[in-house]
């Protein structure tokens, strides 16, 4: 029981990586908040959750709204009274070369991926503060490290959250806050699902790593985990790969 009694908010909950968390946390016995733009899945999860004997509660963020992350704060602490964990997961994937993006899109993959975490961090870091205890975890991606043939807005809003890490960790440490990255490589979830959906595809994906074969959820669930908990109580501001050795090459 890793996370008994912390209570842990979950962005882009009802994802693949998003879903494997609240799951995995709701069997370490944390109190789970299930924060989603997408009401239906997120009910569901939070309800299954709870009808399993675990505590969950779903609440409706979009996370590049400002007024949403006040709600989800205000929400959280009158059902919960307290905020140990924030995971930054929410995001959206856009393949398009540079010469293709558009400012639009550009702006759009920025306001989620990265000022969302900045939202959020913002949000509950007076709470935290206050009890002088907490952790924070920024999803970022390999894409933030490596560059490719496709993409381009999206490393970039990646590659933010890396530098948001260390800043806010710097400035949080003394409050006894730990704000740390994971850097998943490619993971078999919706995101990617047409990279990865012609066996071609695949096959090129899977010959890049190390391990061979893609990440699940679940394994970026547990390294999650790790930094959530009390276990990793003396890392902070890092950044944690979970590729399968694709970037070690
Ligand atoms: N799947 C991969 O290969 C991979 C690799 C590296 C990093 N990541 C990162 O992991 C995180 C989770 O990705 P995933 O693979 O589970 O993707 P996913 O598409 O399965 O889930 C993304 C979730 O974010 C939610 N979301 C989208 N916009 C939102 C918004 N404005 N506010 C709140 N929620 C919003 C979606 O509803 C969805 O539940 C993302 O930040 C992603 O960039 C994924």
């Amino acid at each position: 029981m890793r996370l008994l009694n912390e209570v842990v908010i979950v962005t882009g909950a009802t994802g693949g990586i998003g879903d494997a968390q609240v799951r995995l946390f709701a069997r370490e016995r944390a109190k789970v908040v299930v924060a989603d733009i997408n009401e239906d899945k997120g009910l569901k999860l939070a309800n299954e959750i709870s009808g399993g004997g675990g505590s969950a509660l779903f609440v409706n963020l979009d996370v590049s709204s400002g007024s949403d992350w006040n709600s989800l704060v205000e929400i959280t602490l009158d059902r919960f009274s307290k905020i140990d964990v924030l995971v930054n997961n929410a995001g959206i994937y856009r393949t398009e070369s540079i010469q293709e993006e558009n400012t639009d899109d550009w702006d759009r993959v920025m306001s989620i991926n990265s000022k969302g975490a900045f939202l959020g961090t913002q949000a509950v870091i007076n709470s935290m503060r206050a009890k002088k205890k907490g952790s924070i975890i920024n999803v970022s991606s390999t894409t933030a490290l490596v560059g490719s043939w496709r993409g381009g807005a999206y490393g970039a809003s990646k590659a933010a959250l890396l530098s948001l890490t260390k800043h806010s960790s710097i400035q949080n440490a003394k409050y006894g806050i730990r704000i740390n990255a994971v850097v998943p490589g490619p993971i078999e979830t919706e995101m990617i699902s047409k990279n990865i959906s012609d066996p071609e595809g695949r096959a090129l994906s899977e010959s890049r790593i190390l391990l061979g074969r893609l990440g699940s959820p679940s394994e970026v669930a547990y390294a999650i985990l790790y930094l959530a908990s009390d276990d990793s109580r003396y890392v902070t501001g890092t950044e944690l790969l979970v590729d399968g050795g694709l970037t070690a090459q």
